[in-house]
Formats: structure tokens, sequence, C-alpha cells
């Protein structure tokens, strides 16, 4: 399939699981694709890949919205498709959580997100095709003891997103963001090494399993694509049924 033939993106958190997957489906379909992460191994990862280019950013930094602006003009002369990945988890209950920590979860899962949209927007306007994908999470519906800075910063991003599609639907841009169940990532790799986490997990979802990164990129390139040409503001759920066939 070449889904997204000569298409131009950027993709954020590209050294791993969700970004780095779909910044290969993206190659494979056509795309040229500008790969940002904090890690050194996103040079590595694709340096022999004709179609993505690493490059090596904190997404937070202040001077990331100039960076990615300047890069993209450079390295791939316009923008198609704004893929806002990057993301970081927390697990403290909030008596115990310190104010660093909210402030890095929503430094990197929310401002980033707003600024690097912002300093896209005058190429995704140019493209006259325009896609914005932000990954949130179940988390941007749901909530869980430890987790209200991560769900707190989803929930952001639904409503960021929501908002940037009735402002950007002019012109020809949609912008959706995807919701991942339980995905076997750098993120969670470590946590679901406890059987009875995985466990759980594997049994919430109604096909009984755990996500593969693959899974949501599936998703991402539905919506970049010509697909998704109609859907805009939405959420979708890429869980394997976990919030639908699970009792919360
Ligand atoms: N894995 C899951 O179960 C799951 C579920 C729901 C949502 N998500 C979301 O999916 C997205 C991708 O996460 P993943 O699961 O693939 O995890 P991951 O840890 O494998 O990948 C995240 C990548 O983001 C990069 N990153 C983090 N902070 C950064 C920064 N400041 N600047 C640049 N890069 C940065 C990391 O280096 C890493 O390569 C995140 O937004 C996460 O919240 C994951």
């Amino acid at each position: 399939m070449n889904l997204l033939e000569n298409r131009l993106a950027v993709i954020t958190g590209a050294a791993s699981g969700i970004g780095e997957a779909s910044a290969n489906l993206f190659a494979e379909n056509g795309a040229k694709v500008l790969a940002f992460d904090l890690d050194d191994s996103i040079i590595e990862k694709f340096k022999d890949n004709n179609s993505i280019t690493g490059f090596k950013l904190d997404i937070a930094s202040s001077s990331a919205p100039e960076i990615i602006s300047n890069t993209i003009q450079e390295v791939l002369g316009g923008l198609d498709i704004l893929m806002n990945n990057a993301g970081v988890v927390s697990g403290s209950p909030i008596e115990e959580m310190q104010d660093e920590e909210w402030d890095k979860v929503f430094a990197v899962n929310v401002e980033a997100t707003i600024k690097i949209t912002r300093c896209s927007l005058p190429y995704l306007k140019k493209s006259k095709f325009g896609r914005i994908i932000n990954i949130g999470s179940i988390m941007s519906s749901l909530g869980d003891a430890g987790l209200s800075a991560y769900a707190a910063s989803k929930h952001a991003v639904a409503g960021l997103t929501k908002s940037i599609a009735a402002e950007v639907g002019p012109a020809g841009i949609t912008a959706n963001y995807i919701q991942p169940g339980a995905i076997m990532t750098g993120m969670t790799r470590e946590a679901f090494k406890v059987n009875e986490y995985k466990d759980f997990w594997t049994n919430r979802s109604a096909v009984k399993r755990l996500g593969q990164p693959i899974d949501i990129a599936k998703g991402a390139l539905f919506l970049a694509s010509d697909l998704g040409e109609f859907v805009s503001g939405h959420g979708l759920v890429v869980d394997g049924g976990a919030l639908v066939a699970g009792s919360w």
C-alpha cells in the first residue's frame, strides 16, 4: 500500500514504541518522515533509511519549536502530517507527587504538543491537506489511582485536539487524537514484567492480548491518509476493546 505517497510527516518520540512503529509504517507507505526524540538512538536507528531522518531534540526545551520549524524547512521543505506522539508517564499518588513531576508531565504531554502544533501550522496550512494526530490515551477518558498527572495531561490532549480541529478545519486540516490502551513499549515494558499487571491488562481487553506499537501506528496511518479525510475532532480508541469489555 502507498497510502501516504509523497506526504511529508513529523513524528515526535520516534526512537521507541508507537512513534518508531509509526515512522516506519508511514515511510513504507510512501511518506518522507522527520523523526524527533530526546534519545541518542534516534540518529543511529534511521541512518540507513532514505525516507526517515532522525533528529535528537528535547521537545520540551524552549528552543524546540524554532528548531522544529527550521528543520521542517531544511529537511522536508513543507509538512502534511504532524504526529505529536512523545510522552512521559508518572505514577505518584497526589499526596506524594512533587511539583517537578507534574510540571514535567505537562511540559512534554501538553505544552510541547501545543507549541509544536503552533509552529507547524503555517506549513500544514500551505499543504491544503494537513493532518494533526495527537497521542492521548484511554486515560483521556478515565482516571486511575496514581495517574492524576498523566490522566489530566491526556484529558488536556483531548480538549486541545477538539478545539484545534474546530479552528483549523476551514484551512483543510483535520485534528484527531488516538487513545491507545495497554501497549507493549518502552514506557510499559518494565511494568508488564509483573505478571499480575500484564494479566490484568490482557484480560481487560476484549481480544485478550496486549497491544503492540504497530496497532497504534495503523490507527495513525488511517487518520493520516485519505481514508480519514472526513474524520476530525475525534478520539480514536485503539485498545482491543478494553474500554468496553472491562468492568471499570
Ligand atoms: N504504551 C502504552 O500503553 C500507552 C498507552 C496510552 C498512551 N500512550 C502514549 O503513547 C505515546 C508514545 O509512548 P510509547 O508507549 O511508545 O512509549 P516509549 O517510551 O516507547 O516512547 C516514547 C518516546 O518519547 C520520547 N520522549 C520522551 N520525552 C521526550 C522529550 N522531552 N523530547 C523528545 N522525545 C521525548 C522517549 O525518548 C521515547 O523514545 C506517549 O504519548 C504515551 O503517553 C502509551
